[in-house]
């Protein structure tokens, strides 16, 4: 499935810059005319049914039964989340498993002694990172999944990233870019950002809280259920877990087994019209 890329090798170095030129015309660096290419094919099959079936029975559920997770269907769940799309795959997520009973006590309490975390068999603490985006890169890099990294991608993680998501001390570098990109931007179509601390916040949670939902789902998939919870502490989450200053703490997951009567109430949905806009 996985092919080596063919990296074109122009004879003349007015082929190189031509060849420059155009890779740097794509956003994602890509050369769309090398004759060989990667190629993954769509999966055949139907998966629709189970699909909607697992994304309309997910509820938040506030009461679990005593039934542990087993490791291999939490590790499977975690994996699951692992596999979410991210900005630039920086993958700026981690999940914090609370497991020792100890730790566990104090984030039940950091979660305002809820119901759904109070009976959870487990509690896993979504936290977005934006300073991770370094280490990832380079992960990207030495991890490629085909023999060679083509150039470009080398390129980008070692370059391209560090210079996007680089803010320097009190946002001067963002400033900069900013300030490049707003007279760029009256010309042509520029990415507005990050370029501050704060960008850089929204930045990693947009991705962490797609990985958060995928977590959810693979839990209903296995025939067990969550509850996404925002109504905790999160000073006394953070110090809990001794995160650094530039974590993020998403939301913490509530799993387990639905009690009987776990779900309070019947689903309280509105018609599409009230969110979706065709234009
Ligand atoms: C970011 C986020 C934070 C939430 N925080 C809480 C919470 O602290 N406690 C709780 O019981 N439910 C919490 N919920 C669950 C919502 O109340 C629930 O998703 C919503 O009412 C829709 O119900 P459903 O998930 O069963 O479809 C949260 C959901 C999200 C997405």
């Amino acid at each position: 499935m996985i092919e080596a890329q063919t990296e074109t090798s122009p004879a003349s170095f007015m082929g190189d810059l031509k060849d420059a030129l155009r890779r740097s015309k794509t956003v994602d660096g890509y050369d769309y005319t090398a004759k060989k290419r990667y190629y993954e094919p769509a999966p055949a099959g139907d998966f629709a049914e189970p699909f909607h079936q697992v994304v309309a029975s997910r509820r938040s559920v506030r009461k679990f039964t005593s039934k542990p997770i087993p490791r291999a269907v939490l590790d499977a769940c975690l994996d699951a989340a692992l596999l979410a799309p991210s900005s630039c795959n920086l993958q700026p997520w981690e999940f914090h498993v609370v497991q020792s009973p100890q730790k566990k006590a104090k984030l039940v309490e950091a979660c305002m002694s809820q119901n759904a975390a109070t009976t959870a068999a487990e509690l896993i603490v979504v936290v977005a990172r934006t300073n991770n985006w370094r280490k990832v890169a380079r992960l990207n890099i030495s991890q490629w999944p085909q023999p060679r990294i083509p150039k470009h991608w080398q390129a980008f993680y070692s370059k391209g990233v560090p210079f996007t998501y680089w803010q320097g001390p009190f946002d001067a570098a963002g400033k900069v870019k900013k300030a490049v990109t707003s007279v760029l931007g009256l010309f042509q179509p520029v990415p507005r950002g990050p370029f501050s601390h704060q960008d850089m916040r929204i930045w990693a949670v947009k991705s962490t809280a797609l990985a958060a939902e995928n977590l959810m789902l693979a839990f209903r998939a296995h025939g067990f259920d969550s509850c996404p919870m925002e109504g905790m502490d999160e000073r006394r989450v953070r110090k809990l877990l001794k995160l650094p200053a530039d974590a993020e703490v998403v939301m913490v997951v509530g799993a387990g087994e639905r009690a009987e009567d776990g779900v309070y109430f019947p689903r309280v949905a509105f018609e599409r019209e009230h969110f979706v806009r065709y234009q």
